[in-house]
């Protein structure tokens, strides 16, 4: 329940994508959060206040002029107990009224009105999100201090094709999310890598692992709330990428290698949770390897893969260094000599593999100054708590 106890001022102004509000509205109720819808007249003419109110559990307030509210300031009441206001879908009219303080209706008096954040999710065609007029009214949006989530590209309600859509209501409640989470990482750059490696024998057979990639994911996800930009090297998961994440996706512990010395120079945080195979098949085949009636078991020739933390760590200049260490007995014992071996300043340990595919975890820590519990629960959860360890470590350059 990450938006418990939180109350939003959902505003829903008239564009097709008023139809994604409505499950955005679902999805913030179901988050725990405490949902006031704000229609304007335009919004009602895509989706009705009836819908609105059956999902929210509350009336919807469509006119400056209310009289349900006691001093007849509908405006200034609505957002009194609001923590973050989100408008979505926000036209080009919305953000040109906002932009300017044009207060003509109960929305754009309301926004005026309201000191508490706000977040905008704009969604219209791609010339109108394309026009100086826009591209003017959103930077000077950003400029007083609001959220713009989106718009994301793909086809259009108008037939077009371009960046205009609005953001996925799953991803929106992402940065609904976010929006509540401290920026420590702010101005960063997060490399995480993430789930299992394949290391093939043939066009059909390899050699894997068990990991789901889930503490990882969460790792990206969190480092994002957190404001870094968040590059994740991906091994083959069957999770869907964190809202505002870079995915890159690699197959092999040499790919995920690879594509780990390509992005670590503009990174200022390295996190490594992949399980990545120590070894591959010395060869590969080309065809699929038949079994000969009665021939002996074939063996299987190994080579080591690289050690792509160790290599990181030992960089000139390597970003601040995070390892992982699923161990099956002594976690204390083996987690610090890996630290050691490993030479990061940060390992954290985890009795596995039986966390593997699970949503919950229980964490240690270790560092120069030994070890701490960080805590046992949702991977998420945990995540973040160990995004705020990494953050107060960082000098202010980051390295
Ligand atoms: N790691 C890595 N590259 C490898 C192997 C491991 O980056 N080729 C990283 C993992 O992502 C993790 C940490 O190193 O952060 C620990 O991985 P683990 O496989 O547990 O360590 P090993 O050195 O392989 O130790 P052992 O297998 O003996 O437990």
């Amino acid at each position: 329940m990450d938006l418990q106890g939180k109350h939003i001022v959902l505003a829903v102004t008239g564009g097709v994508a008023a139809y994604k509000a409505a499950e955005l509205a679902r999805l913030l109720v179901k988050a725990g959060a405490t949902v006031q819808v704000v229609l304007t007249a335009a919004g009602a003419r895509f989706v009705g206040a009836a819908t609105f109110q059956a999902l929210t559990g509350r009336p919807v307030f469509d006119d400056l002029w209310d009289t349900r509210v006691g001093n007849g300031m509908a405006h200034i009441e609505l957002t009194r107990a609001a923590d973050l206001v989100v408008v979505a879908p926000a036209t080009a009219d919305v953000l040109g009224k906002a932009a300017h303080g044009i207060a003509d209706d109960l929305l754009s008096t309301l926004l005026l009105a309201s000191n508490k954040p706000v977040l905008f999710a704009p969604a219209m065609n791609r010339e109108m999100w394309g026009h100086p007029a826009t591209r003017r009214n959103v930077a000077q949006l950003q400029d007083d201090g609001a959220l713009i989530s989106g718009p994301a590209a793909g086809e259009q309600a108008c037939g077009e094709v371009g960046e205009g859509r609005m953001v996925e209501p799953d991803d929106l409640l992402q940065d609904i999310v976010a929006a509540f989470q401290p920026k420590v990482l702010s101005g960063r750059t997060v490399l995480v890598t993430a789930g299992p490696t394949f290391e093939a024998i043939d066009p059909v057979r390899g050699l894997t692992n068990r990991s789901s990639g889930k503490m990882g994911y969460a790792v990206a996800r969190a480092a994002r709330e957190a404001g870094a930009r968040v590059v994740l090297v991906s091994g083959p998961t069957a999770l869907p990428a964190p809202h505002g994440v870079q995915r890159l996706e690699v197959t092999s512990a040499q790919e995920m290698f690879d594509t780990v010395m390509a992005q670590v120079g503009s990174a200022q945080v390295f996190v490594a949770t992949a399980a990545v195979a120590d070894w591959r098949p010395l060869q590969v085949h080309a065809q699929k390897q038949k079994k000969q009636d009665g021939g002996a078991a074939p063996t299987l020739a190994l080579q080591p893969n690289p050690d792509i933390l160790a290599t990181v760590a030992a960089l000139p200049a390597p970003p601040f260094c995070v390892g992982f260490a699923a161990e099956s007995e002594n976690l204390a014992e083996h987690a610090a000599a890996k630290r050691l071996r490993k030479k990061v300043p940060l390992l954290v340990g985890n009795l596995g593999p039986d966390t593997f595919g699970r949503d919950d975890n229980q964490l240690e820590l270790f560092d120069a100054d030994g070890h701490r519990p960080l805590g046992r629960g949702d991977k998420l959860m945990l995540a973040r708590k160990l995004v705020a360890e990494i953050a107060v470590r960082l000098t202010p350059s980051g390295r």
